[in-house]
């Protein structure tokens, strides 16, 4: 059965109504690919006014609830338990290149957990939703992560590294050690949605480092309410801070993070 509560139901409105924008502005990515100036300006735009109109929304539903925005940064609010944790673009490389790939991301963290998740794909029409001990959602169908139990049979997501970000060396490693066991390996470009997907069983595993707190907050609620696990690759708990993750279901995750652990060890 699909969730109603009062809060989902704030965060999707939110979401959706500006979603429609971004898809709008989507749909003139490849008429700025070839202009002189390119659509770097165009999509940097496209996502403040995003973040802005999300602040807008929330803020009328919730006045005193605070915010950590990938653009603007912290907002303090009078209520110092409820914090929304938000994306306004994930994907935007994607997005930039016009690949229909990327998605809004919101999240709400009450006395430092997070305890609802929304996640919006507007090329693909994909609403995902999860709440605290109410199961999580996509388009008001309930999620379950995948029930593979074997590596071979596995197929994982996970982030590479690109200029500017550290970590080459050990993805590489890291990708070795899984391609050698597994069915194979996407890097999709969202890790918002690399959480979605795992929690819809699309994926039976995701992992990367160096990722933001509003990457990941809504995506480790739908992977939790999906039945999976979510820690830190290490199998420590603070993903919010280190900005590593690694999200499966049980077996897979203990078995992924032995490999991954193993590979991350720099060779003697
Ligand atoms: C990025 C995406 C990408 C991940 C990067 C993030 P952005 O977010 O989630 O999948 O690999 O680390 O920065 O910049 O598109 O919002
Ligand atoms: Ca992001
Ligand atoms: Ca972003």
């Amino acid at each position: 059965m699909a969730q109603k509560s009062a809060l989902i139901n704030v965060m999707t409105g939110a979401v959706m109504k500006v979603s429609r924008r971004l898809a709008r502005d989507f749909g003139e990515i490849n008429n700025l690919q070839v202009s002189m100036k390119g659509p770097a300006d165009f999509v940097s735009t496209a996502d403040t006014t995003a973040e802005k109109k999300l602040v807008e929304e929330l803020q009328t539903a919730r006045p005193n609830y605070g915010f950590l925005l990938e653009e603007k940064g912290e907002i303090k609010g009078k209520d110092t338990h409820n914090r929304w944790i938000i994306d306004p673009l994930d994907g935007t490389t994607n997005f930039l290149h016009g690949l229909p790939h990327f998605a809004i991301s919101v999240a709400l963290e009450r006395d430092g957990e997070i305890v609802a998740g929304v996640i919006y794909d507007p090329a693909k029409d994909e609403l995902f939703s999860a709440e605290k001990g109410q199961g999580a959602f996509m388009n008001g169908r309930r999620l379950r992560v995948s029930s593979r139990r074997n590596m071979e049979e596995s197929l994982f997501a996970t982030g590479i590294p690109f200029k500017g970000r550290t970590g080459h060396k050990t993805f590489l490693r890291e990708a070795e050690a899984v391609m050698a066991v597994s069915a194979g390996i996407r890097r999709f470009g969202a890790a918002s949605l690399d959480l979605a997907y795992v929690a819809a069983g699309r994926y039976d595993g995701f992992w990367e480092t160096g990722l933001k707190p509003w990457d990941i907050a809504a995506g480790i609620i739908l992977v939790r309410e999906a039945g999976g696990f979510v820690t830190e690759i290490d199998g420590k708990r603070n993903m919010l801070e280190s900005g590593s993750i690694l999200a499966a279901n049980d077996q897979i995750h203990t078995e992924l993070g032995r490999i991954l652990k193993k590979a991350g060890k720099t060779p003697a």
